[in-house]
């Protein structure tokens, strides 16, 4: 079977500064993807590259059988398949929760009001915030906003989903309800790429860590392995302050997580 994402000696400058050298990831249908790595290491231009915010400097990148890199691709298009979710949620603040749910699916997609409206509803629902459908996003506390807009990017039925930091910016307690969210989705079966700095829910989500640093990937290994038996010495030195992590028993679900 063909990878739905592969990445091949890929590259990306910023200027003279290679921010990305030589990347070589395949994603599979259904895999659970997290991206750990330190700071500028280049986790979030990897995201930013193949949802096409960032151009791409050379190499391949093959989604769904299509080469993204052709001068062709149409990126609006792509976007409704790989949908991202930020630290910020950019919601638009005149409008009330359904209606910016509905932005995508009616103007983009030109769907059917009253399809787009129950797959919407339905999605409210799946995240506890059916009571919200009316009200704006100032009404709203950070969690409630970032769980909006993940349901927003679900709307268009992405075939995957970007997450860089989506509980970054939260407030502690509001941390685990957006988290349960990613994990209900990765559960369902649904395609994710993860950058979180959340280590015991990286452990718990993640079918594949990918570790980065200086703009490649050093190692990438299933969380049992990463966690507890890291293969260099980078990622022993990364993992240092979250020795807790291997400690934790294999099925680990959010909710047990305590504290994050
Ligand atoms: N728009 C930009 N212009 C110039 N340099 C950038 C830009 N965005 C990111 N960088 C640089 O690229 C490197 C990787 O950044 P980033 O992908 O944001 O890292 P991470 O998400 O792992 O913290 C960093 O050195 C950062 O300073
Ligand atoms: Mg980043």
């Amino acid at each position: 079977m063909s990878a739905l994402i592969e990445f091949k000696g890929f590259n990306k400058f910023f200027g003279e500064q290679q921010v990305l050298n030589g990347i070589d990831l395949q994603v599979n249908t259904g895999e659970v993807i997290v991206i750990l790595g330190p700071s500028g290491c280049g986790k979030s231009t990897l995201l930013r590259c193949l949802n096409g915010l960032e151009v791409a400097h050379s190499g391949s990148l093959n989604f769904a059988g299509r080469e993204l890199l052709d001068k062709g691709t149409d990126w609006r298009e792509v976007r409704q398949q790989i949908g991202m979710v930020f630290q910020s949620y950019h919601l638009f603040p005149h409008m009330k929760v359904l209606d910016n749910l509905l932005l995508g699916p009616l103007k983009v997609q030109k769907r059917d009001r009253r399809e787009a409206r129950d797959q919407a509803e339905a999605l409210l629902a799946r995240v506890g915030l059916s009571d919200k459908r009316d009200a704006f996003p100032r009404q709203l506390s950070g969690g409630q906003q970032q769980r909006i807009a993940i349901v927003r990017s679900l709307c268009m039925n992405p075939q995957v989903m970007l997450f860089d930091e989506v509980t970054a910016a939260l407030d502690p307690e509001m941390v685990k309800e957006v988290l349960e969210v990613i994990q209900g989705l990765a559960r369902e079966g649904m395609t994710l790429l993860i950058v979180t700095h959340e280590m015991a829910f990286a452990r718990a989500v993640a079918d594949r860590i990918v570790f980065m640093d200086g703009g490649r990937i050093i190692e990438q290994n299933p969380p049992e392995i990463f966690f507890t038996n890291p293969q260099t010495a980078r990622a022993q030195q990364f993992l240092e302050k979250f020795s807790y992590v291997a400690a934790l028993p294999q099925t680990t679900q959010i909710k047990e997580l305590e504290p994050l």
